[in-house]
C-alpha cells in the first residue's frame, strides 16, 4: 500500500512520518519511508534552487515544475512494488500534489502538472495535514524560499482543494504529536487495514 502525507511547510510530515514508520513495522508491516526532494542528482539540484530567491519567479516555477516531476520519477518502480502489496506500506513525505499546490501561478495550470506527472503512481490515501500558515511558520525554522507567509497562505488554500478527491483526507495537526499521531493511524486503519 501507499500513503502520501503532504502539508505546507512546518506541519510535522516528516515527525509523523518516522512514527507511523515505527509503528506499522512493530505490527509486522513491513514499511518503507521515501521523501521529496529525492537524494538524486536531481534533487540535489532542486535543494539548490529552493534556497534561491528567483525561485518564486513565473520561469523558475516552471523549471522547477519539470525537475519535480523527473526526481519523483527516480521512485516509480519502488513505489509500484509497494503499492500493490497489501502487506506493505510505503510511507511517502509528499509526492505530486506539492507541485500542484507550491507550483501554482498564472502561468501553470493544475492541468499541466497532472501531464508532466502521468507517469506518477496514485497514492491508496492521502493524508494532508492542515494547520494555519502562521503556526507553521513558528514551527520550522527553514531557509528555503517557500517558506513565506503570504505564499504558505496560497499553497495551504491549494491543498484543501484537493479534498474533492476520494483519496484525500484532512487532519487538523493543531494538537500535540500524539493526538495528531492518533488521529493519522485511525484514519489509517480505518481506509486500510479494517477487516
Ligand atoms: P520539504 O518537505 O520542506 O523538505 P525538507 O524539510 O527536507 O527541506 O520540501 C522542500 C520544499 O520543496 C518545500 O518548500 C516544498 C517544495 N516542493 C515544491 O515546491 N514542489 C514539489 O513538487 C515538492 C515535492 C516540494
Amino acid at each position: 500500500m501507499y500513503v502520501v502525507l503532504e502539508g505546507i511547510d512546518g506541519v510535522g510530515k516528516s515527525t509523523h512520518i518516522n512514527l507511523l514508520e515505527k509503528f506499522y513495522d512493530s505490527k509486522g508491516i513491513k514499511t518503507k519511508r521515501m521523501a521529496e526532494p529525492t537524494d538524486s542528482p536531481v534533487g540535489q539540484l532542486i535543494r539548490q534552487e529552493l534556497k534561491n530567491e528567483n525561485s518564486v519567479n513565473e520561469t523558475n516555477q516552471q523549471m522547477l515544475a519539470l525537475l519535480f516531476a523527473a526526481d519523483r520519477l527516480t521512485q516509480k518502480d519502488e513505489i509500484l512494488k509497494y503499492k500493490h502489496n497489501p502487506d506493505n506500506l510505503l510511507l511517502s513525505d509528499r509526492s505530486f500534489y506539492s507541485s500542484i499546490c507550491y507550483q501554482n501561478s498564472y502561468s501553470i495550470t493544475p492541468k499541466w502538472i497532472y501531464q508532466i506527472n502521468q507517469q506518477i503512481p496514485r497514492p491508496d490515501l492521502l493524508i494532508i495535514l492542515d494547520l494555519n500558515e502562521k503556526v507553521a511558520m513558528e514551527r520550522c525554522q527553514g531557509d528555503e524560499v517557500f517558506e513565506n507567509l503570504q505564499f504558505l497562505r496560497r499553497t495551504r488554500q491549494n491543498y484543501l482543494k484537493l479534498l474533492r478527491y476520494n483519496n484525500a483526507v484532512k487532519v487538523s495537526a493543531y494538537g500535540n504529536v500524539n493526538q495528531v499521531q492518533k488521529e493519522i493511524r485511525k484514519v489509517m486503519d480505518n481506509r486500510l487495514f479494517k477487516g
